[in-house]
């Protein structure tokens, strides 16, 4: 027993080129409870940091300790095999190897890494996890953030956020199929789409497709001849108009089925022959129409959306959960942040 179970909390804050999520998590006695959420657009030009303050006034949420993420070209994610190490070493036998996975300058990156998979494996090869990014845009995020009053504690990248998230997501859910099973997360933002392949929770391979919902709304403009803001709304909410704008999501909407099948099947040949069992989607572009459907089609594998917040405690007095179950699908990355409290706190 105890008298006092210390809380903890941390604020999860997704920079998305769409719109900034942020979702707090408080753990007491191990246990998450989503205590904090809100969005806001940021629209193109407008300076991240003004939509974030509004966002931290409108919300009140307890933490100042948040957790954010960085993504796209400046980002390198490397899965690698090498020979086996002991512990204390693999940070300098990774610095040794980096120069041959990481296309830039070393001294202008931070790299961290970790090693995947227990100790035993009889091949003498370890597989490692090598993550690089540009240090100007990690210290871009870190002062954006300390601009609103924020701390960053944990800048992590988008693919481990998602698979973090669903990792949560399965254990508030005694999910038992999570075990050892291969899946692909499929997140689909305004600008690219990342695609995490798991094993269990563990990452197994990362990629970003540029091609998101932006490019889905450029495809309704361009057919049916209409502004970005009313072909926005056309994508959301076609009513009348559902067959022209199906037949104008059609051939993006593919384009991005055919590119991450790409993703598949490169993982499935390198793995040999290790299946994707099941496709996982979220992120705002995840409703488009007939993406769903296109997807499952294109994959000939299991294919749904799933929700990030699919059954956490939630502090009803401060969360709107009506809102929070609406906007589900964008909060993968958001809510996988957070979810560094849980580790945090862990003995
Ligand atoms: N109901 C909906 N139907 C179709 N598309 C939608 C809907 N709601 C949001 N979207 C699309 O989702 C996208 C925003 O999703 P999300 O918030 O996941 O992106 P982001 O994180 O801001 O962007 P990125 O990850 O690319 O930086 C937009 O392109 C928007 O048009
Ligand atoms: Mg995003």
């Amino acid at each position: 027993m105890a008298f006092f179970t210390r809380q903890r909390s941390l604020l999860g804050v997704d920079i998305g080129t769409d719109s900034i999520k942020a979702v707090e998590l408080t753990t007491q006695g191990g246990e998450p409870i989503l205590t904090g959420y809100g969005q806001v657009a940021v629209p193109q030009g407008a300076d991240p940091a003004e939509a974030l303050a509004d966002l931290l006034k409108a919300c009140g949420f307890r933490s100042r300790r948040a957790a954010t993420s960085v993504s796209g070209r400046s980002v390198i994610v490397r899965f690698l095999s090498m020979a086996e190490v002991p512990e204390s070493n693999l940070r300098s036998a990774v610095r040794f190897e980096a120069d041959k996975y990481i296309p830039f300058d070393l001294d202008e990156v931070v790299t961290d890494c970790a090693r995947l998979e227990a100790a035993g494996d009889s091949s003498g090869e370890m597989k490692v996890l090598l993550v690089a990014a540009k240090r100007d845009i990690i210290q871009n995020r870190v002062e954006l953030l300390r601009r609103v009053g924020l701390e960053a504690v944990h800048v992590d990248v988008d693919p481990f956020a998602v698979g973090n998230a669903f990792e949560l997501v399965a254990r508030a859910n005694n999910d038992p199929s999570l075990g050892s099973r291969v899946s692909a997360l499929i997140d689909v933002g305004a600008s690219k789409t990342t695609v995490t392949v798991v094993k269990g929770h563990e990452p197994r391979f990362t990629r970003e497709v540029y091609l998101g919902g932006e490019d889905f709304t450029g495809a309704v403009a361009k057919r049916l001849g209409v502004e970005a803001g009313e072909a926005e709304h056309l994508k959301r909410a076609p009513g009348e108009r559902a067959e022209e704008v199906a037949g104008a999501l059609a051939h993006a909407v593919d384009e991005l089925a055919n590119e991450v099948m790409l993703s598949l099947d490169y993982y499935e040949d390198r793995q040999d022959g290790e299946k994707v069992e099941d496709v996982y989607l979220s992120g705002g572009g995840s409703r488009t129409p007939l993406l769903e459907e296109t997807l499952e089609r294109v994959f000939e594998r299991k294919t749904a959306t799933w929700s990030p917040v699919a059954g956490l405690a939630v502090d009803g007095d401060v969360v709107d959960a009506n809102l929070l179950t609406e906007n589900a699908a964008q909060l993968a990355v958001s809510v996988g942040l957070a979810a560094r409290v849980v580790k945090e706190g862990a003995p």
